[in-house]
């Protein structure tokens, strides 16, 4: 029996390393397809590596493109695979373009479609990723969540129970994994010119990305000039993406850099990435995953959104919704490095064993 997984971008990797494991544990034959939607080796290649994910038995190599045109290049590449192949069931991670058109056409192929991190809104259709998981999720046989308020989603949108299976966040699984193999800040922030200031005293990381807040000038300047403000009492680090470091150099505030007080880095791998965040004291990003992993991690994450498609790491973890509003953020950043953070909890079934429960439930349901 062959199960087609489909990975394309930066946050697909983190998923599917531990469901290729679980899925080979139960016997199941495994084919990786790669999308080629993120292709930077600082993107994709170095979470291959860190994370011992096998090498793609196919790469699509669409790069970049507009929505419609790497969408519809995705699903061209992808047909034929699935001809030669004939895999029994495609099995897609998340939310980005590669997740939806893959689906798409495996689905018009009469090959069911396993859709793992289902149900997830953030009732906002001007984010190009909640488009993806509502006609992902429309589209999937068996549908896997990481918390209770996806299959209530799902069910509103008329998905029968039965193909719905909360089982835990296999982002999560990951994290746990490599915990102890996190790259520390110290090595990571090394080259940097006051690298001791920022480890004696502290610093936060930043990540920014979403195209609401980077595309359009004006927010962009307006969140760049808080961020500047919130390092006067605490020292940024911010690893830039492509897409964020070609909108800084376009808008011509590359000067956000001469303070030394927010330090400009590459896209960090996935184990660098994580020893940051340990040693962060407070974590400001748009980023979907790493509200996830700040609430595993019990750090303070403010979500510079003004909504969240994970409501649990509001909920139960330590996630506050702060917007774009400067008040509102830098009211959050104090809150965040001066009171007690209250009560927070690890998520149900965020143990580290959501892959496992997968293979399981795979394994029967391909039996
Ligand atoms: C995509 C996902 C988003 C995810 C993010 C993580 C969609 C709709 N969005 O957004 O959900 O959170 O990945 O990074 O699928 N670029 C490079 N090198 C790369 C990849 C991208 O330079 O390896 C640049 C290109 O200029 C490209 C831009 O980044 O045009 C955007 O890339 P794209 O894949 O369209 O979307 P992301 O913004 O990365």
């Amino acid at each position: 029996i062959k199960v087609m997984c489909v990975v394309g971008a930066r946050p697909n990797f983190m998923k599917i390393a531990p469901v290729i494991a679980a899925l080979r544990e139960v016997g199941l034959g495994v084919q990786l397809v790669h999308t080629g939607q993120h292709y930077d080796v600082a993107m994709q290649q170095q979470f291959f590596e860190q994370l011992g994910i096998p090498q793609p038995d196919m790469d699509l190599e669409v790069g970049s493109a507009s929505h419609a045109v790497q969408t519809a290049e995705i699903m061209r590449r992808f047909e034929p695979v699935l001809d030669s192949e004939q895999p029994h069931t495609v099995l897609v991670v998340g939310d980005v373009n590669s997740t939806v058109a893959c689906a798409l056409v495996a689905v018009k192929k009469n090959i069911p479609v396993v859709h793992v991190e289902a149900g997830l809104r953030s009732y906002d259709r001007s984010m190009p990723e909640e488009i993806n998981r509502v006609l992902t999720d429309q589209i999937s046989e068996l549908l896997f969540t990481t918390e209770a308020a996806a299959a209530d989603n799902l069910r509103r949108e008329g998905i029968d129970s039965s193909r719905i299976h909360f089982v835990g966040n296999v982002m999560i699984d990951t994290l746990y994994k490599n915990l102890e193999k996190a790259i520390p800040a110290k090595q990571t922030l090394s080259a940097a010119l006051d690298s001791h200031v920022l480890l004696d005293n502290g610093f936060a990381v930043l990540t920014l990305h979403r195209p609401s807040n980077v595309d359009e000038p004006g927010i962009l300047t307006d969140l760049l000039n808080t961020i500047l403000k919130l390092s006067e009492h605490l020292p940024i680090v911010f690893p830039v993406h492509p897409r964020t470091a070609a909108r800084i150099d376009k808008i011509g505030m590359k000067g956000l850099f001469d303070s030394g007080r927010i330090l400009r880095l590459s896209p960090l791998g996935y184990l660098e990435m994580l020893g940051l965040m340990l040693s962060a004291k407070v974590v400001l990003t748009d980023s979907g995953g790493m509200q996830e992993e700040t609430t595993a991690l019990n750090i303070p994450c403010l979500t510079l959104r003004e909504n969240t498609e994970r409501p649990i790491t509001v909920l139960q973890g330590t996630n506050t919704i702060v917007g774009t509003d400067p008040e509102r953020i830098e009211q959050a950043f104090d809150k965040a490095l001066s009171e007690y953070q209250g009560e927070t909890k690890i998520p149900d079934l965020w143990d580290g064993r959501a892959a496992q429960r997968i293979g399981q439930i795979m394994k029967q349901w391909l039996a």
